[in-house]
């Protein structure tokens, strides 16, 4: 087996520099001539968007939401880190066909590709979580249908994007911390097996000295481009529905949906794959305990009695034209957690509303885009979420009601073939019948002297 590249050996010695030695072991010094093309910059430039993302990240953590929502520099921190994760996804896209059209993923580099195709799935999955903390419309009507995903998937009992705290450690901690390991596992065998010779015997190749300057003209360009890019087309924003809003423009909508969830009749009351989180009494949690708050709170002493719906709902009404009653309703959970308030919303029907004015309804395809309620418009949506949406409109899913539990089968089944795929026989040839691998690693014919 060709071992760490058939590196020239380094002498250490007690003069050796630390952050030298450091650098000597992570570099890859001597590829094939191929090697050096940007087919093989691809996995450099996914890690500069990773450290990017973690940069722009940790920094939007740390100043508040507001910040990146509102202050100009917030502003600019998220386009940047947006536009990182397109970048992130394209560039990952052209990786794995890169190692794909070259079989890449041959023994003994076949983990390879597992570590790295499960960095793609879990990347896809961190993107709706981060779409969940933004703070605006999007994440309302994104965690909702998140929730709808995973409760349909069996998974609503871990995964429950209505909780924004929950949401938070996920995409801030949980999923970069795991990803960070995976990459670590995914270099140190790839460095250590070295880059993957040609598999077709018909392609020559020489080993030379790994170009690192090159490298970091690639990984640069990239983030300029990211920073311009920015710089001139924002992340989206629009302001997130409350119920306030709807309790002053239609108070009969919001006092008939009171009725509705206090006769266990909703949307939330009556939701069919309902696991975990929408098991919860909807009369207690929206009527009586939002009555009972109040009555302690100001000290009244004629309460009406807890089967009394309409002088309860008549009480509260005013609460939810001025705001207390959300409050109310999220405070009913620990912690930062908005399931109550944005069941509630989706009870009264107003997210799925707007969103189909905003042209990001499900049945529109709506989850490969964002606000901007178009791919074409710039940031672009997350069209690397067109196989899920291409899998609704196929089996029709969206009026199925399993649809997201054969969605998430679906989807599932994919992901699964697609991280086994070196361990498949026969699909694993699959790259021998198309042509790219010569394209990609063989020997380019010198360009002639003029005039000869
Ligand atoms: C965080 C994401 C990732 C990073 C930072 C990363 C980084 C790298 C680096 C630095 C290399 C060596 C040089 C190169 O080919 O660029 C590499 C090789 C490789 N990666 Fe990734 N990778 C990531 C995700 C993936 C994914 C999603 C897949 C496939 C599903 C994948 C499959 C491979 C394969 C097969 C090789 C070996 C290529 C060869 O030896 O010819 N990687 N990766």
């Amino acid at each position: 087996m060709v071992m760490n590249d058939e590196r020239d050996p380094i002498e250490y010695g007690p003069k050796t520099n630390a952050l030298k030695t450091l650098r000597d072991k992570v570099y890859f010094h001597r590829l094939p001539s191929y090697g050096n093309r940007i087919f093989y910059s691809l996995g450099f430039m996914a890690l500069t968007c990773l450290l990017l993302l973690t940069v722009t990240g940790i920094t939007m953590g740390f100043m508040g939401q507001t910040w990146w929502l509102f202050s100009p520099w917030g502003i600019f921190v998220r386009s940047v880190h947006l536009w990182t994760v397109q970048a992130f996804i394209f560039i990952l896209i052209l990786h794995f066909l890169v190692g794909f059209s070259t079989s890449g993923f041959r023994a003994p580099r076949r983990m390879v590709w597992v570590f790295g195709a499960i960095i793609f799935c879990l990347v896809l999955i961190q993107t709706e979580f981060g779409y969940g903390l933004r703070g605006d419309f999007a994440s309302q009507f994104r965690a909702v249908s998140g929730a709808d995903f995973w409760n349909g998937a069996y998974l609503g009992y871990w995964l429950n994007p209505l909780n924004y705290t929950q949401t938070f450690i996920i995409h801030t901690a949980i999923i970069p911390l795991t990803i960070f390991f995976l990459f670590l596992a995914h270099y140190l065998l790839e460095h250590t097996y070295g880059i993957a010779r040609p598999y077709r015997k018909d392609i020559s190749y020489k080993m030379v000295p790994a170009d690192h300057r090159v490298l970091f003209i690639r990984g640069g360009a990239l983030v300029a481009l990211i920073l311009v890019l920015a710089f001139f087309f924002h992340s989206p924003y629009v302001p997130a529905v409350r119920i306030a809003d709807i309790a002053n423009s239609d108070p009969g909508l919001v006092a008939t949906t009171l009725q509705q969830e206090f006769d266990h009749t909703s949307g939330t009351a009556t939701y069919l794959d309902s696991i975990d989180p929408y098991t919860f009494d909807t009369r207690k949690v929206y009527v009586t305990v939002p009555y009972a708050q109040y009555i302690a709170t100001t000290g009244t002493s004629t309460a009406a009695s807890t089967t009394d719906a309409a002088a309860m709902i008549n009480t509260l009404m005013p609460l939810a034209q001025n705001g207390l009653y959300e409050s109310i309703l999220d405070q009913e959970n620990p912690s930062a957690n908005n399931t109550y308030s944005l069941r509630f919303l989706d009870d009264l029907g107003v997210p799925e509303a707007k969103a189909s004015t905003l042209n990001m309804d499900t049945e529109q395809w709506g989850m490969v885009k964002d606000e901007t309620g178009s791919v074409r418009k710039l940031p672009p949506g997350s069209w690397w979420l067109f196989p899920l949406a291409a899998v609704n409109s196929m089996f029709d899913l969206p009026d199925n009601p399993y649809g997201d539990r054969d969605a998430a089968f679906i989807l599932g089944f994919f992901m699964l073939v697609f991280i086994l795929f070196p361990y498949i026989p026969y699909l694993n040839r699959l790259p021998e019948l198309f042509p790219f691998a010569r394209l990609i690693q063989g020997e380019r014919e010198p360009k002639k002297p003029p005039g000869r």
